[in-house]
């Protein structure tokens, strides 16, 4: 915490978008200001939505602009211009309106990293529908619990992924609509009779807003599903409006310039980070993006960079620290002297990183903090203020954030507590899908209560310390062990399992398990190997336990809840705390 670790902003002030200090910018901020400068007239009458920022006054202003450049698995590239964005998305609106889609029913995407994720997720937007984006990765169970509890009326689903929906599908009968991408197109004859070929839906129709409904800045526009402690996912809801926040950001925060920069978000569109910066924020701004379809892979990464000329790049912790462990000398192969700007988020930021990439990439990584529930940046490092490596920063101008005691009052510098937050942009989540009780317990003396755990020095910089809860992070993914202790309870032998995050250098956290078996198994290696693989395929690969350990019981409170903090205690030899609650 100390200032003589500060590395100061490696642009002059006069060349950033944020374009004074931090303080007469968090002073003179206002969210009106912002939404008329990127608007104009409009900001006030409420009258636009993600699409017509994002996409159709691109495509009126500067039609042939390269929106995104794509770049496929298998080095198969595509480019689209924000006119044909715009064409695809319209048409796909007109498809969704004659199959009976209405203002606010939800539809899901589930397909790998293709266009067509972009193109349904604007088309369903200007449609009017409530976007619900699936992580590729996702099993079958992990899509059930969100089609089911958020009543999906229709699925753009991927070919490849098809099977995984199959297996659930008698469960979903709200579910009507089926429309599958297939980038092969020979086997689309295949589909069954509530399937319908993505393709063909589209070449009907024309490209033309014509009888679409109105869509305004407090419609709902997207829903992503976070992890919480004692229950499964919950449906986050968003409005058009959130635009602004993203947008403000994307400009303040990234630094991104339309005119030059090449951007690229690493984040899957499965997450929030892939929808308000791999979509919402860049475009806005209309900036051309760069989106590549496979995963993490350092030489592929750096080659990519090279050779798109990349300049502002927002990745996540555990990938900069799996460029580290591929080594200094990888970097040197390629021309990466186009970046400009780089950011992180998901996970704690460590000084390690920033000043690997400091020394090795020539650039310095600044750390954002936000979550699906604000749906834009919020405690961030800006491009004119110097950077504390591990912190997180200070609150974006037009919030105000704050570290409450147990009973929600402010405490000073230095003090320990939660992280909060004042609903003051235009980002922040309208409600938990369905869920008014709990969207209001996380409000309190008019502070929007984060679930993490922070403290705020002298200088007014932001330290993150953890979770408030037993949500895990592994990778930058949240996972609620509810769920991975749900999924462990579905194989035959397991009776009961409980779940808690290990810490793990690479991963930050692991997902381990405790499991107790049913009368007749007994543990084993092989046992706990098909016990995992068992949770990985049903739920997400992302989310099973990489650990697993066999017990004869698991500690329990009198009232029967697994005592998650117990198991992490024991785990780790920490001190077992207050056990007064522990059954006999
Ligand atoms: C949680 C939100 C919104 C980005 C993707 C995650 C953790 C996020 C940081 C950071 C330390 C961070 C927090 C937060 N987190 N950014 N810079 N430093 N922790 O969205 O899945 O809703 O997760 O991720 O615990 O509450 P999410």
């Amino acid at each position: 915490m100390q200032n003589h670790n500060l590395i100061n902003p490696q642009q002059s002030v006069s060349d950033t978008q944020f374009g004074q200090s931090y303080e007469t910018a968090y002073q003179d901020f206002q969210w009106a200001t912002a939404a008329k400068t990127l608007l104009g007239e409009r900001a006030e009458s409420n009258r636009f939505n993600q699409f017509s920022v994002c996409i159709a006054r691109h495509a009126k202003a500067s039609p042939t602009k390269t929106a995104l450049l794509w770049h496929g698995k298998d080095n198969v590239r595509e480019a689209y211009t924000f006119s044909a964005l715009e064409a695809h998305a319209l048409k796909f609106a007109q498809a969704l309106k004659k199959l009976g889609i209405e203002k606010g029913d939800r539809v899901f995407i589930y397909m790998e990293r293709i266009p067509e994720v972009f193109f349904s997720t604007f088309g369903i937007l200007r449609a009017g529908a409530i976007v619900g984006p699936l992580f590729s990765a996702f099993g079958p169970e992990a899509i059930l619990d969100r089609l089911q509890d958020s009543q999906a009326k229709a699925i753009v689903i991927s070919s490849t992924l098809l099977p995984r929906l199959n297996a659930v599908r008698q469960l979903l009968p709200d579910l009507e609509h089926v429309i599958v991408v297939n980038r092969n197109p020979e086997s689309n004859d295949k589909l069954k009779n509530k399937e319908y070929c993505y393709n063909a839906l589209v070449e009907a129709e024309s490209a033309t807003e014509a009888g679409l409904p109105e869509i305004t800045a407090d419609c709902s526009s997207v829903m992503h599903y976070t992890s919480g402690t004692t229950a499964k996912p919950k449906g986050v809801l968003h409005r058009h409006q959130a635009v602004i926040a993203q947008a403000e950001t994307s400009r303040m925060v990234l630094d991104l310039r339309p005119e030059t920069d090449i951007y690229w978000c690493t984040a899957d569109p499965g997450w929030v980070t892939g929808t308000s910066y791999g979509m919402f924020g860049p475009w806005a701004l209309g900036c051309t993006m760069l989106v590549y379809e496979g995963g993490f892979d350092a030489s592929k990464w750096y080659e990519l960079i090279a050779f798109y000329k990349v300049s502002v790049w927002y990745t996540a912790p555990t990938a900069i620290r799996m460029l580290m462990k591929a080594g200094d000398n990888l970097p040197k192969q390629f021309d990466l002297s186009t970046l400009r700007h780089l950011c992180s988020v998901g996970e704690p930021l460590n000084p390690e990183a920033i000043l690997w990439g400091k020394a090795i990439l020539g650039r310095v990584f600044h750390d954002t903090w936000w979550q699906t529930e604000t749906g834009s940046m919020h405690i961030c490092n800006y491009p004119v203020m110097p950077v504390k490596p591990g912190s997180m920063g200070k609150p974006f101008p037009g919030t105000e954030a704050a570290i409450l005691s147990d009973d929600w009052h402010s405490l000073g510098a230095g003090e320990e507590g939660h992280l909060a937050i004042k609903p003051l942009s235009p980002s922040m989540f309208k409600a938990y899908w369905q869920k008014e009780a709990l969207t209001q317990s996380r409000f309190k003396n008019g502070w929007y209560i984060t679930g993490d755990r922070a403290r705020r020095d002298d200088d007014g910089y932001y330290w993150f310390v953890g979770r408030a809860d037993d949500v895990i992070n592994t990778a930058g993914h949240l996972v609620g062990p509810f769920e991975v202790e749900n999924a462990l309870v579905e194989h035959p032998a397991v009776a009961e399992a409980g779940v808690i995050g290990k810490p793990d250098k690479d991963r930050l956290e692991i997902i381990k398990a405790f499991v107790s078996l049913k009368v007749g198994y007994t543990p084993s290696e092989e046992l706990a190997g098909e016990i995992k693989q068992f949770v990985r395929k049903r739920l997400s690969a992302h989310a099973y336990p990489r650990e697993l350990s066999f017990v004869e019981n698991l500690p329990k409170t009198r009232s029967g809840k697994i005592m998650r903090r117990l198991l992490k205690a024991r785990e780790l030899g920490l001190p077992e705390g207050d056990l007064s609650t522990l059954e006999d």
